[in-house]
């Protein structure tokens, strides 16, 4: 497995990570080094809990942090931050079913199983998305003309080839997604329409005979206050826990706007999970107006807290996902005109405020990162038995640069050979970079990379970096 991670330097020096139960790839790739042991051995995680990945904070709190990911941005940066921060990864629409079988039973599995690859490399769990749904059906199914009994056929063979192909790998399925009208009253659906009511319950009962280890969810939005359609879903899972049908859980999607986060989120919480079931948070953001401001962001950082801190405080909410992690892959812009800036980190993959506010809730730092700042991010880009790759990306969010020296002390031996846009020297293990006359300046909001080849043996653990 390739040791590809990063640091960032805005914040003070970054803390090394402390043992997780649920990630050994990733604990593997620590201890590699001799060195990684050795931090790992002295590790002093309360005072620089900040510093921990937001998957560790949570993980120490019993719960999960997830992210909805895109299966072909899995490298580089996103890669990075995707398998560093989050240990849930829901596919944002490459389990749909418009996905994998655009046309009659021609299917496409790759993104879908990308996603789920990735996941089991970085010791992450996987959210199924989604079973029966209304929307991202395949034109085939929605245009076709069905009897009840050849749609109820179409639901249990979608779910049984879906569920059973992952079966055993996936920790849970949002099997129905979102069944209720705003009132409470039931979605006029192609299932709703089809095959009445009963369609949910039809659907969860293929779903766990074709995976019994994994949890089913239904999943829906605005039904994160208490409110008719809220009211509605849990008068429906308390009758399908009375009918003995398989319910595990609920999902409260979150697409929130700024200033509306609902007051009754965790008196909801709490009596969903006084029902005997889940509760998971799976799909927040928090959308903003255009263009955000630095008080904005500093609202949305308090919001992020206080949707996390209320997951926290009862014990069933198994976890929080946001829907994407970055501005740069977020749904908002597309669906919302006017409104963005909804995810934790910037489009040029900058913590924001809100990253701190949710790490914030999990028990980390009590000061929220710096709303301006420059980071410099290390990553191993490729490497081979004796040598490898190396970039450095230089952010900026709230501030900038004209001229910019990164500099990293290595561990393990590894020597530079040639670099490319910035002058690097390196003396013992001692390296400094300065940019090339052609890409000091780093602007509000933009960033420059600069590459490097050089050697390893043993091991390769990555550096703290520091932006001079
Ligand atoms: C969204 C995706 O993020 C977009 O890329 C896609 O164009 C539309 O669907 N509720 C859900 C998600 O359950 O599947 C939706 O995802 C967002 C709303």
């Amino acid at each position: 497995m390739r040791t590809s991670r990063s640091s960032r330097t805005s914040r003070t020096s970054r803390a090394p990570r402390a043992p997780r139960s649920s990630v050994p790839s990733r604990l593997t790739a620590l201890v590699t080094g001799a060195a990684a042991l050795g931090a790992l051995l002295t590790a002093a995680p309360a005072a620089h809990a900040a510093d921990l990945p937001l998957r560790d904070l949570a993980a120490a709190k019993g719960k999960a942090m997830g992210t909805a990911v895109t299966g072909s941005k899995l490298t580089g940066t996103y890669g990075e931050i995707a398998g560093r921060e989050f240990n849930w990864l829901t596919p944002g629409n490459a389990m749909k079913w418009g996905s994998v079988e655009p046309t009659r039973g021609n299917f496409n599995w790759t993104e879908a199983d990308q996603i789920v690859d990735f996941a089991e490399a970085h010791g992450q769990e996987v959210r199924g998305h989604t079973l029966v749904w209304h929307s991202q059906n395949p034109s085939w199914l929605t245009n076709g003309t069905w009897t009840s009994a050849q749609l109820g056929q179409l639901l249990n063979d979608h779910i049984a080839l879906e569920v059973g192909r992952y079966k055993g790998r996936l920790a849970a399925w949002d099997v129905v997604n979102e069944p209720f009208n705003e009132d409470g009253t039931y979605r006029q659906t192609l299932w709703y329409n089809g095959l009445g009511a009963d369609y949910i319950a039809q659907a969860l009962t293929a779903a766990r005979a074709a995976d019994p280890s994994a949890k089913l969810y239904i999943n829906d939005y605005n039904v994160e206050g208490v409110n008719a359609k809220s009211t509605a879903l849990y008068n429906l899972v308390r009758s399908l826990k009375e009918r003995g049908v398989p319910i595990d859980g609920v999902g409260l999607q979150a697409h929130l706007i700024l200033g509306q986060v609902p007051s009754t989120l965790q008196q909801n919480i709490q009596r969903f999970a006084d029902l005997g079931v889940d509760v998971a948070i799976t799909e927040l953001d928090i959308r903003m107006q255009l263009p955000a401001t630095a008080a904005k962001l500093a609202q949305q950082a308090d919001e992020y807290k206080a949707v996390v801190a209320a997951c926290v405080a009862v014990s069933r909410c198994t976890g929080v996902t946001v829907w994407g992690f970055t501005d740069s892959d977020s749904w908002i812009p597309d669906v919302f005109p006017g409104y963005g800036a909804a995810t934790p980190y910037d489009e040029n993959y900058a913590p924001k405020p809100a990253y701190g506010g949710i790490a914030t809730a999990l028990g980390g730092t009590t000061t929220p990162p710096p709303t301006g700042a420059c980071t410099a991010t290390y990553s191993v880009t490729n490497q081979w038995n004796t040598g490898f790759t190396g970039q450095v990306r230089i952010a900026c969010s709230g501030a900038s640069l004209s001229s910019w020296k990164v500099n990293w002390t290595y561990g393990a031996g590894q020597r530079i050979s040639q670099a490319w846009n910035a002058t690097c020297t390196q003396t013992d293990a001692a390296v400094s970079c300065a940019n090339a006359s052609w890409n000091g300046t780093v602007p509000d909001g933009g960033s420059v990379t600069f590459g490097f080849n050089a050697s390893w043996s043993g091991s390769n653990p990555v550096p703290a970096v520091t932006l001079g």
